[in-house]
């Protein structure tokens, strides 16, 4: 009888397990800045708007990211089920607020899936995800900045308007630190 080669397994079913939650966290980060996206352009913050829809798409590069990851790695990317997405929010301000707390939350999964490779010598995928590290770092940094401009603007007045052009420029400014401009 012929034998069937299958391909060679380089993950462990527990870090395949993490890395199909991490997944699911980057797709339900996609949806939530999809969904304040639509807000904001609903109460007429057109340029926040663009940002979180720029945002949005920048989530599912990542989670893609890790798709084509586990797939390689012999394991098996689940599309995740993704409910529960609030549409409506109290206040441009809440917006961001929730944002930086939504990435806090996802830099402390990621950096829990690079304790896990770490520890069990998956040297590998502890290299992958090197490149989500850095990024949650630069993702928290702009998450900061976005509160630091409500407060050094304040919102009175036209500081609303004045902050929602400034959110506007927030990927301008993170691709020149990128580039060290
Ligand atoms: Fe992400
Ligand atoms: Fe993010």
């Amino acid at each position: 009888m012929k034998e069937i080669i299958t391909p060679k397994r380089s993950l462990s079913e527990e870090t395949e397990r993490l890395l199909n939650e991490q997944i699911m966290m980057e797709g339900k980060s996609s949806a939530y800045y999809l969904s304040m996206a639509s807000w904001c352009e609903t109460q007429g913050y057109t340029h926040s708007a663009k940002f979180l829809y720029t945002h949005s798409d920048e989530e599912r590069g990542h989670m893609l990211k890790l798709f084509r990851y586990i797939n390689e790695a012999g394991g098996h990317a689940l599309q995740p089920e993704i409910t529960d997405i609030k549409h409506s929010f109290s206040s441009l301000r809440d917006v961001f607020d929730l944002i930086l707390e939504h990435e806090l939350q996802v830099t402390q999964s990621i950096h829990k899936i690079v304790d896990h490779c770490f520890s069990t010598k998956d040297f590998t995928t502890f290299n992958f995800l090197q490149w989500f590290v850095i990024e949650q770092r630069e993702e928290e940094t702009l998450a900061r900045r976005a509160l630091e401009i409500f407060n050094i603007i304040g919102e009175e007045g036209i500081g609303l308007w004045t902050i929602d052009q400034e959110l506007g420029k927030l990927h301008d400014t993170d691709k020149e630190a990128e580039e060290g401009a």
